[in-house]
């Protein structure tokens, strides 16, 4: 079992949505667009797709029709994809272990996807990844949209004094293995930057902060219930002061306001460029 219950991703699924930039969102639909026709649809693999959160942002966005290959290695999150879709044509489900790279079903991929993925990963998925995507002769180069990578801030309104220890000891969690190697957590952009630009790729990036207010209660109660779990028992976090900030936090749901850091990045192939930031 990956740890993402259904309920989890329902909840972060509007507030990734109003984040994604869309300017990249709408690059990465002009890229399937531009894929050579041969009669056959545009293929979308969707890495760690969960129940399909992806496929519903760029539901509709462009004319060309796609076939979505939605992998993960929770069956429960496939089976509810499946249930949600099961009657739009165009959509595969296949049960797979990401970490294996060599046996994904990338054949004849026009897009790589990935959302709230790319932190969970290391520095060495990323870079095999990489590597595997570049372009293999004779076949149609795939591009790469990896939305809403944390990236280690967040912020509070109004402010506690344990903000700062509490997200240095949550930031160390994102680090922890989870299942690739070390996660690489708030440093997963600038490792994709990296992997994808030093393998011919051309690399688009713009931040996809969540900003959250009190409409958002559900997902902001859970996210700190979630940070709270995440980091007791972290050296410098005392059990009653993270009780104490807890407190305060849920006590401030609804009028208080958070903002948590992501980068949205988009990698298309072209040895001539460097990373570039839209
Ligand atoms: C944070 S969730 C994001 C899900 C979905 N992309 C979304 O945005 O709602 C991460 C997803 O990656 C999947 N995942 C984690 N490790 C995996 C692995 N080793 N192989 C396949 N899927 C994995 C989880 O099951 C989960 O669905």
């Amino acid at each position: 079992m990956s740890g993402f219950s259904i309920d989890w991703l329902d909840l972060r699924e509007d507030a990734d949505r109003r984040a994604r930039d869309s300017d990249l969102c709408e690059r990465a639909v002009h890229w399937l667009q531009l894929a050579p026709s041969r009669g056959r649809e545009a293929i979308v693999v969707d890495l760690g797709a969960g129940t399909g959160s992806t496929l519903r942002a760029l539901d509709g966005a462009g004319q060309r029709p796609l076939l979505w290959r939605l992998l993960d290695h929770d069956p429960a999150l496939l089976a509810e994809a499946r249930r949600r879709h099961g009657g739009q044509t165009g959509i595969e489900t296949f049960a797979a272990d990401l970490s294996d790279i060599g046996t994904l079903p990338l054949d004849g991929a026009r897009l790589v996807t990935a959302s709230a993925l790319f932190d969970l990963v290391s520095a060495e998925f990323l870079q095999a990844l990489a590597q595997v995507l570049q372009r293999p002769a004779g076949q149609d180069p795939i591009g790469v949209y990896s939305a809403l990578n944390y990236d280690g801030l967040t912020q509070w309104t109004p402010s506690h004094p344990l903000d700062d220890v509490v997200l240095e000891a949550f930031n160390c969690d994102q680090r922890r293995d989870k299942g690739f190697g070390p996660a690489l957590g708030p440093e997963a952009a600038g490792a994709m930057c990296d992997a994808f630009s030093q393998a011919g790729f051309r690399v688009f990036s713009a931040s996809s902060p969540w900003v959250l207010d009190g409409a958002d209660e559900p997902l902001v109660s859970a996210l700190i219930t979630g940070i709270a779990a995440a980091v007791a028992g972290s050296p410098g976090v005392a059990v009653s002061s993270l009780e104490d900030w807890v407190r305060f936090r849920q006590a401030q749901v609804t009028s208080g306001s958070c903002t948590v850091g992501h980068t949205d990045l988009l990698a298309v192939p072209d040895p001539a460029s460097a990373h570039a930031t839209v």
